[in-house]
């Protein structure tokens, strides 16, 4: 985990540029990265026939899409995300494969609010972290469950991206000599407080959920050429590529992964814990 200064937010508008500029480098690292992720999650939410999900923090519909089969014909998925470019991307890929289940809608999961009287299921994949009031916003989107209503979330283990995201962090400084931003994100923040089995059952405890359950997705993805980059593109690391001249981006990506190299990095670490829990019948 790259540490910078002082903790400060980040806007909706700023990640919906980060993730637009993703747009279909995200995908491109579904199979490996999203995609297995959303697969566990799902089969642990036991989404069912005829279940409503709300997928909050969407991206290109990696779960959306997976609990979207899982609830058929006569359930539905509605996937929200901020960055029109991947729920584009998304709703192309409902249509090839005959998904007719799934909506996808950009909006602000910190403000929406459902038009249905409640959900069976929630999942937010890799997404949680990026709400500014994490704790005060996800009690807010469960309270669209309904009772026993279940809710899945993935987060990335401790230690998990370490060396490859400090690489990249290494390389963006050696190549443009910037120190990073003086105060970090707020997501560095809430990813350290939920980010091992023990503190984010008792945070989704403190949540107000029961059955919680926290399991470890144990992943290492080998380092080729193509996807240390393609992970830096289409993943929220894109940010920090924003504002650089098209020929310095191509310094950073021969900088990084001449380090990666030197370094001996040569798996990308991307375990993951996939935790669920159900909204109790009656709320004390
Ligand atoms: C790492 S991506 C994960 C996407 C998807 N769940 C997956 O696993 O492939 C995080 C996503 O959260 C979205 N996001 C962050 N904050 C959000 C907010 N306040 N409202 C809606 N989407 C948000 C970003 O736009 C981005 O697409």
């Amino acid at each position: 985990m790259i540490v910078f200064g002082k903790v400060s937010g980040v806007s909706a508008p700023d990640l919906a540029k980060t993730f637009n500029a993703a747009g279909a480098d995200f995908e491109r690292v579904t199979p490996l990265v999203w995609g297995p992720a959303a697969q566990v999650l799902v089969h642990q939410l036991a989404v069912q026939p005829g279940d409503h999900v709300l997928d909050v923090c969407a991206g290109t519909g990696a779960s959306a899409l997976a609990a979207a089969l899982a609830a058929g014909p006569s359930g539905g998925v509605r996937a929200l995300d901020l960055a029109r470019e991947l729920l584009a991307v998304g709703q192309g890929i409902a249509e090839t494969r005959g998904l007719r289940n799934v909506v996808f809608e950009e909006a602000d999961v910190t403000s929406w609010q459902p038009s249905r009287a409640a959900y069976d299921a929630l999942a937010c994949s890799y997404g949680v972290f990026f709400l500014p009031d994490m704790d005060e916003q996800v009690e807010r989107l469960l309270g669209f469950l309904r009772p026993d209503g279940r809710a899945g979330f993935t987060v990335w283990l401790h230690g998990a991206l370490e060396d490859y995201a400090v690489a990249f962090g290494d390389a963006l400084k050696h190549v443009t000599g910037a120190e990073g931003p003086a105060r970090r994100p707020v997501w560095e923040d809430n990813i350290v407080r939920i980010n091992q089995r023990e503190s984010l059952t008792a945070w989704l405890h403190e949540r107000g959920l029961v059955d919680v359950s926290v399991t470890v997705l144990s992943s290492h993805i080998p380092v080729t050429e193509t996807f240390a980059w393609d992970f830096v593109r289409g993943s929220g690391m894109r940010g920090a590529l924003l504002a650089l001249q098209p020929e310095v981006v191509t310094a950073v990506r021969e900088e990084f992964l001449a380090m990666l190299g030197r370094r001996g990095i040569t798996m990308v670490d991307a375990s993951t814990l996939v935790a669920t829990g159900r909204r109790p019948s009656c709320r004390g």
